[in-house]
């Protein structure tokens, strides 16, 4: 039985006003919901507020990305290492939009997820596809790709305490969704290609779907057998929205 965690992202979203609030209005409702994980991913600025509100609360933080060097002369960045000393327990490694947005190649992703394991957090390994890549029929090997770069980096074994975040790119910030059954083939693909290294692993590990999940859409999601919670965006914003989510995912339990 794997435990549906459910990931708040908040990208370039925020004041300090605005984190209290929200994270007030979801801790008010983690007791109800103690069956899954939770977790918010603040901007760097907010994460020690956060983890002083949420810690004790049973609720994790993470950093939305991390330098790929351990220490330096690297202006602007922030270490997986620092993370942890703040008090996160997970970092997103290659969202799409780092991918895209900031160059972040396969090998930087891969570096990055060793970094995080080096400070013994909860990589999330952000995978997805563009739309060219899922019309031209190659969605499997994109993706695929993506996973055996870190595979190749960090070893199997490491995801044993590694997360996947399957996020269609096409469906991130669209309002358009994969489908269940689009999703549904994505995570049985990426498990069954982890459990060519390892069966035991690829059964354990959580592979969470992002891209335009909305209250409306996370109970048929997260009902899949290999969907295993969710990575938020947009809808983390609003604790009651965010909310619900949780719900879902804290009733796929009961269906499975
Ligand atoms: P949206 O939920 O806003 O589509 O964002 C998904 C995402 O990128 C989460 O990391």
């Amino acid at each position: 039985m794997r435990t549906p965690i459910v990931i708040g992202n908040w990208k370039l979203n925020g004041s300090k006003a605005m984190a209290e609030a929200l994270v007030a209005g979801i801790l008010a409702e983690r007791p109800g919901l103690s069956d899954i994980e939770m977790g918010v991913c603040p901007p760097f600025v907010f994460i020690s507020q956060v983890v002083a509100q949420a810690a004790q609360a049973g609720m994790g933080v993470g950093g939305q990305s991390c330098a790929e060097h351990v220490t330096g002369a690297y202006t602007g960045e922030v270490s997986a290492e620092m993370l942890r000393d703040v008090g996160c327990r997970y970092v997103l490694v290659g969202h799409s939009e780092r991918r895209t947005l900031f160059g972040e190649t396969n090998a930087v992703v891969a570096r990055k997820t060793r970094v995080v394991l080096d400070a013994g957090l909860i990589p999330v390994l952000c995978v997805g596809e563009t739309l060219e890549e899922r019309q031209a029929g190659n969605m499997n090997a994109v993706v695929g790709g993506q996973i055996e770069a870190v595979v190749d980096a960090v070893g199997i074994q490491a995801f044993d305490r590694t997360i996947v975040a399957y996020e269609p790119v096409w469906a991130i910030g669209t309002g358009q969704t994969a489908s269940p059954e689009q999703a549904q083939a994505m995570h049985a693909s990426i498990r069954a290609q982890l459990a060519a290294h390892s069966p035991a692993i690829a059964q354990a590990v959580r592979i969470q779907y992002g891209g335009s999940i909305k209250p409306d859409n996370a109970a048929i999601l997260f009902a899949q057998p290999d969907i295993d919670g969710g990575l938020i965006g947009g809808a983390s914003l609003n604790a009651e929205d965010f909310l619900v989510i949780c719900r879902a995912a804290a009733g796929s339990l009961r269906l499975s």
